[in-house]
């Protein structure tokens, strides 16, 4: 688990940053309700984790940059038994101390009484905007009200900045305890993944291969990162395909990209392969392609690098590849230039991974796209999607969806892939399944 001491050695840095004469403030997620009386899981909001570690809904964090280090005030829900009760235990006003390193802790109700006298006396509060109008509202209005009454004993903030940029910026680069959790959750995430090709046969249900993942997730107290999708056949080229529940058939491909969360930090991984554990020649040929093209960008996945050479290596082999089978015609030139290729390879080639499955921070610096450095996480994932009524290639091609995405670490050396144990290789696969 993350420890309290990391959670203060972010909040340090973040107030660091923001300097003295700054507020900041980040709130927990809402509730949300899913109907009459049922709420979906509650997942705090990551902003609100990276600093906190705290996992109750109806909490606001308060960072005092100045003096020692600054000053953490959580303003959260107070003990209540009777609700114990129904929900479990609460930290409580004294938890919020003795528990999460806060420095001062106040009921969330009283907010409207002691979040003035934080920011009064500040010329700045980090805080964003647009998640909850009525709490900006009320932000923007305890702003004029110190404006109007500012006299020379203290002064009023007149600016509300951005959190964004600085906190998620920190976000982008993990720590080692980071990325320890998140080598735990790639491990649980590829257990599930070899459980699935290992009870996958023909005539069973995607169905039963979603119960796999789960089952494995949960039993290694690991949640999804994001609904899984378990797609075999044409399924796979829907790229959102959530519905799982088609028989799947005997000479069919099937598409898993699932991976689990572990304290907060997402895996995120898709393996395609034989329902019956043998690739067919064409499944074979279009999947070697894919693979290829993963390889190439996971290679490129390096300190200097920029984010968008990655994405190119893997279109590069993609178009050549497709080129060679004939799915796509002309010269690499032409289907680089005209995009060709982009009929069948809709998406990016990867997203930044963390406490979101995609995760935050900037993709481009000044215009330019970004410059790979060290301790970035990402999924390299390109695929290959063709329609089962798509006229224009062999029927061979037709129906067929390939994607292969592991998650990299940018080191000072080789990039580091947290995914690697499960099989992605014809041979691996096909051994795996085997057994
Ligand atoms: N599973 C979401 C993604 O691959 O981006
Ligand atoms: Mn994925
Ligand atoms: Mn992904």
């Amino acid at each position: 688990m993350i420890s309290q001491k990391e959670y203060a050695r972010r909040r340090k840095q973040l107030m660091r940053m923001t300097g003295e004469g700054s507020v900041i403030i980040v709130r927990a997620a809402p509730e949300k309700i899913r109907n009459n009386d049922v709420h979906y899981a509650y997942r705090q909001d990551s902003d609100f984790l990276y600093l906190s570690g705290f996992r109750e809904p109806g909490a606001m964090l308060v960072l005092v940059p100045g003096g020692k280090g600054g000053k953490a005030v959580m303003f959260c829900r107070e003990k209540d038994p009777k609700r114990e009760m129904w929900d479990g235990p609460m930290a409580g006003l004294d938890g919020a101390i003795a528990d999460f390193g806060m420095d001062q802790s106040f009921p969330m109700e009283e907010a409207d009484k002691h979040l003035p006298a934080l920011l009064k006396g500040s010329e700045r509060i980090y805080y964003d905007l647009g998640r909850d109008i009525d709490f900006d509202h009320k932000l923007i209005g305890w702003m004029n009200e110190f404006r109007s009454k500012a006299h020379r004993d203290f002064h009023a903030p007149d600016e509300i900045i951005a959190l964004d940029h600085l906190l998620h910026d920190m976000r982008l680069f993990k720590s080692r305890v980071e990325l320890t959790a998140m080598r735990k959750s790639a491990r649980v995430a590829v257990e599930g993944h070899i459980l699935a090709m290992q009870s996958c046969k023909p005539g069973m249900n995607e169905a039963d291969i979603h119960a796999v993942l789960l089952h494995t997730f949960t039993r290694h107290q690991c949640e999804t990162s994001y609904l899984p999708i378990v797609g075999s056949g044409a399924n796979a080229c829907v790229l959102h395909y959530i519905a799982n529940r088609d028989p799947m058939d005997d000479g069919d491909l099937l598409l898993i990209d699932a991976g689990a969360e572990y304290d907060g930090y997402a895996s995120d991984i898709t393996r395609t392969f034989p329902v019956n554990g043998k690739f067919s020649a064409a499944q074979k040929d279009l999947y070697e392609v894919v693979l290829a093209a993963q390889l190439a960008a996971i290679d490129r996945s390096r300190e200097g690098q920029q984010w968008d050479d990655v994405h190119e290596a893997a279109v590069e082999f993609v178009a050549q590849g497709m080129l060679d089978l004939g799915i796509i015609k002309g010269t690499l030139e032409q289907a680089l230039e005209e995009e060709t290729y982009a009929r069948y390879y809709v998406h990016k080639t990867g997203h930044w991974l963390g406490l979101d499955v995609h995760d935050v921070g900037d993709y481009q610096v000044d215009g330019h796209s970004r410059a790979l450095e060290p301790g970035m996480v990402f999924t390299v994932e390109p695929g290959i999607y063709i329609r089962q009524d798509d006229q224009t290639v062999a029927e061979r091609w037709r129906g067929l969806g390939i994607r292969i995405e592991d998650n990299v670490v940018v080191t000072r050396e080789d990039p580091r892939i947290l995914t690697s144990g499960a099989p992605k290789t014809v041979s691996d696969i096909e051994t795996m399944m085997a057994g």
